[in-house]
Order: structure tokens, then C-alpha cells, then sequence
């Protein structure tokens, strides 16, 4: 795995263009093979997860073509409904491919998903909707088998607004007899994206937020979609920007997807103008800005918790986050401890004291939002630090170190 080596103490400095965001890029990969048709997608970001992703449809029969950030796939040549526990080992949004192989085939062979280490991350509500649609599913250790004698409409309530649920239930139904109506649906805009591509697909799909009516059986053509940029990408970049005291400037973003993480940051003292479709951050001075709880959209998210952790940690006051998403998602604490961060972390609570300077440190990641939020805390530090396993952020940041490099940042990979 390689080793980012970082010198820390300079402030951000420039502009940069974010990506097609990681996490509509994988539902929306999934989605091409319920389609059986040619499908599209711009802008869709260089990262492990998107490799992964596309070596799972290769394996089902599918031809994708990856090239300048476009991925074409002809999902009308799929084959086989069985997907390798190596594959699925990857990422954890390798389960997003249950609901479509179940549409399309009937059956499906697959293992549970890999993926960050958050807590337990079940995929039981996913199973429970799948089988009151008609899915016959066990579940041996690793090893899921599923099939279906064709899925019927019915109506699921979720007991939470599970993300990747509300996409495996979506792509499931587009196969179903019947109308699908889907109570409790998170309201993610990466689902919101899918949604969009699903209806240029021809697919009958009503209602908005958390209720939504999907109708089976419509016949699906391909379509050609930009991926919506990466809100967790804005948000890593802001808080870099703030914690090293910079000036930093992004395109290509939707402010209205980072409403909850721009208002902790204007409360700490950021000052931040929106202006033709960019939005800058300029910090010469961090507070803390009161407790920050994460919750579903559009709550707190709970994928800036790390990053904004790591821009906290050198801010003056103390800090409370409350972790309400995963019951383990406090893994980057012990890191920012050896940077000199004071945080005393607790069940689903972590106080973060602000200090005045971290100084540098050897580190190793140990997920993806919290491999994000070392390397920000090692920008903020005085000193060199290093930082091994980023294998974990290469699934999620395209161009990590260059977008960086770009901000002034002194950051090197080290093969
Ligand atoms: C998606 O994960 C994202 N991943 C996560 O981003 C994100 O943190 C999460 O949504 C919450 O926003 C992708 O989109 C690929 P959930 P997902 O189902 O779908 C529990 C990142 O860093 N749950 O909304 O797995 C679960 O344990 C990643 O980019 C069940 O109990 O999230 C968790 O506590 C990390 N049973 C909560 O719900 C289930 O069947 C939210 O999970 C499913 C989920």
C-alpha cells in the first residue's frame, strides 16, 4: 500500500474542480444493468470503488468502457447473475447489484459487501424489502442466494432512511409486476441523482424525498447522465482549507447539497461567497461552532464527520460530535491523538479541545473519511508526517494528491 509523506503548516491556497461524486457514481453503475441497454455516465470519478464496480458488470457479461472520466456501459450482453466474493469483498455498494440482478435474471449469487469498517453496516432491511417483493433469499455465513419467480409491487416501509436500501429497492422494482411504493426512502441527493437517470431511462418512477412509487415492467432504454458532483469531496476540501488557514476556491459544486456542513463552518468563523457557481472559503481564524450531531440528509452528513473532526482539532473551544449514523465511526481518533489532537472519544460522543498546534506524526488509515481527515490534520501540523494504508482513500478522492498539490499543499505519494 502506498505511504502519503506530508509537510504541514502551509495554508491552502487556489481553485479546484470537484468529480462526479463516488457515491453516485456506484448506484448509478448498478442501475446501467437493470437498463439491459447502452448507458452513459460523464464525469464519473478515477477511483478504486468505480474500478471496482465496473469489474463486477465485466463479470456479469456486460462491456464498459472507461475513458477520460466517461464510462460506458452495454448492459444488454449480461449473461450470468453470479458476482465473485472477491469482487463484492471491495466495497460495500457491491450489494447495490442484488436488486438489478434480481430484476433482470431472477437469481442472483452473490456474498455480503466489504467496504468500511463503520460497525456492523447489516444489510437485513435490504433483504426484508427484496422478500416482501417476492425474493426467495438465504443467507449462508458469507454467501447470499436469491431468486425470484418474478417480483411483485407492494409497499415497503423503512424503519430507517437507509441509503443503500432505498437504491437496492428502486432498481429491484423496475423489474417488479406492479407498483413499488417505498415509505421512509432516504433522501440523499446521490438517490435523487439515480432518480433523474432512471427517468431518462424511460423508467416510471413518482413522488420526491421520503415517498416514492416506482412502477415495474416499463421498458428501459440507455441514457447519457453526468454524475452530481461529490458534496463529501466539497466538504473534505473545505475543511482543509480551514484548517490550515487557507483561501480556497471550488467549481463544479452544489452549495445546496452541503447546507448542514456550510453552516457549521460559517459558525466557526469561516467566511464563505458564492458567486457563478463557485463557492470559496477563506479562514484566517477557527472556532468551534457548537455541537455537531450527524443525521440523515439533510442532517449533519455523516461522512464530513472525520474531516470536519480534524479541522475542529485546531480550533479554539471544545467541540462535541455525536456520531448517530455508525455505531463505530471513531476509528480516525486515536491518529489525531498522535498529531497532539486532544479528543476523548466515548461510545457515540467524541469532545474534541481545540489546540493550538499538532505537530507531525506517523499514521495509518484506517477508512476512507477517516484517512481524509489525517491527511487534513497533517496539513494543519507543524512538521512531517506519514500517513500508510491509503489504499482506503484512493476508493473515494480522484486525484487526492495532485487536487491538493494544486492548493499549495506539500504532499507526496510514496510508491
Ligand atoms: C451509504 O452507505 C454511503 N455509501 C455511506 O458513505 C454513507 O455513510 C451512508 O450511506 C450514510 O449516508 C454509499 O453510498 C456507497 P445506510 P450505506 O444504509 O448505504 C444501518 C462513504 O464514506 N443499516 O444509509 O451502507 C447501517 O448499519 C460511505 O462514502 C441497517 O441497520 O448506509 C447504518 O447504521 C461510508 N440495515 C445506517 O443504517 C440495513 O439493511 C445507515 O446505513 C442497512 C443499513
Amino acid at each position: 500500500m502506498d505511504i502519503f509523506c506530508i509537510r504541514g503548516g502551509t495554508p491552502l491556497h487556489g481553485r479546484i474542480a470537484l468529480h462526479g461524486a463516488k457515491n453516485a457514481a456506484l448506484p448509478l453503475l448498478a442501475a446501467t444493468l437493470a437498463t439491459g441497454a447502452r448507458c452513459e455516465l460523464l464525469d464519473c470519478p478515477d477511483i478504486s470503488d468505480v474500478t471496482a464496480a465496473c469489474a463486477i458488470l465485466r463479470h456479469l457479461g456486460c462491456a464498459v468502457e472507461q475513458h477520460g472520466g466517461i464510462v460506458a456501459v452495454d448492459a444488454g450482453s449480461a449473461c450470468r447473475s453470479d458476482i465473485p466474493a472477491e469482487l463484492m469483498r471491495k466495497m460495500r455498494a457491491a450489494v447495490l447489484f442484488l436488486g438489478p440482478l434480481l430484476a433482470r435474471f431472477g437469481t442472483a449469487e452473490l456474498s455480503l459487501p466489504g467496504g468500511c469498517v463503520l460497525g456492523a453496516r447489516p444489510i437485513d432491511l435490504h433483504l426484508r424489502g427484496l422478500r416482501r417483493m417476492g425474493a426467495e433469499i438465504t443467507l449462508d455465513g458469507e454467501h447470499i442466494s436469491a431468486r425470484t419467480d418474478g417480483l411483485h409491487g407492494c409497499t415497503v416501509a423503512l424503519p430507517l432512511p437507509s441509503v443503500g436500501a432505498t437504491e437496492n429497492l428502486i432498481l429491484a422494482a423496475l423489474g417488479c409486476r406492479g407498483t413499488l411504493t417505498l415509505c421512509n426512502a432516504a433522501r440523499e441527493p446521490e438517490i435523487g441523482d439515480l432518480i433523474i437517470f432512471l427517468r431518462a431511462c424511460g423508467a416510471d418512477i413518482r413522488g420526491e424525498g421520503s415517498l416514492l412509487r416506482i412502477r415495474g415492467g416499463v421498458p428501459l432504454t440507455g441514457a447519457r447522465h453526468t454524475v452530481l458532483p461529490d458534496r463529501m469531496e466539497a466538504a473534505t476540501y473545505l475543511a482543509a482549507a480551514a484548517a490550515t488557514r487557507g483561501d480556497v476556491t471550488l467549481t463544479n459544486v452544489r452549495p445546496e447539497h452541503l447546507t448542514a456542513v456550510l453552516a457549521v463552518l460559517e459558525r466557526a468563523g469561516c467566511t464563505l461567497t458564492q458567486q457563478n457557481g463557485m463557492l470559496r472559503l477563506r479562514c484566517s481564524r477557527l472556532r468551534a461552532a457548537g455541537p455537531i450531531r450527524t443525521a440523515p440528509y439533510d442532517g449533519f452528513p455523516t461522512d464530513a464527520q472525520a474531516p470536519l473532526m480534524a479541522a475542529m482539532a485546531v480550533a479554539e473551544g471544545v467541540t462535541v460530535f455525536e456520531e448517530n449514523l455508525f455505531e463505530d465511526r471513531f476509528r480516525h481518533v486515536p491518529a489525531l491523538r498522535a498529531l497532539g489532537a486532544h479528543i476523548h472519544a466515548a461510545r457515540r460522543y467524541a469532545v474534541v479541545t481545540g489546540v493550538r498546534e499538532l505537530h507531525g506524526a506517523s499514521m495509518t488509515a484506517t477508512d476512507l473519511r477517516g484517512g481524509a481527515a489525517l491527511v487534513i490534520a497533517a496539513l494543519a501540523a507543524r512538521g512531517r508526517s506519514r500517513i500508510a494504508d491509503t489504499g482506503h482513500i484512493d476508493r473515494g478522492y480522484a486525484c487526492f494528491v495532485q487536487m491538493l498539490t494544486e492548493l499549495g499543499a506539500q504532499i507526496e505519494r510514496e510508491m
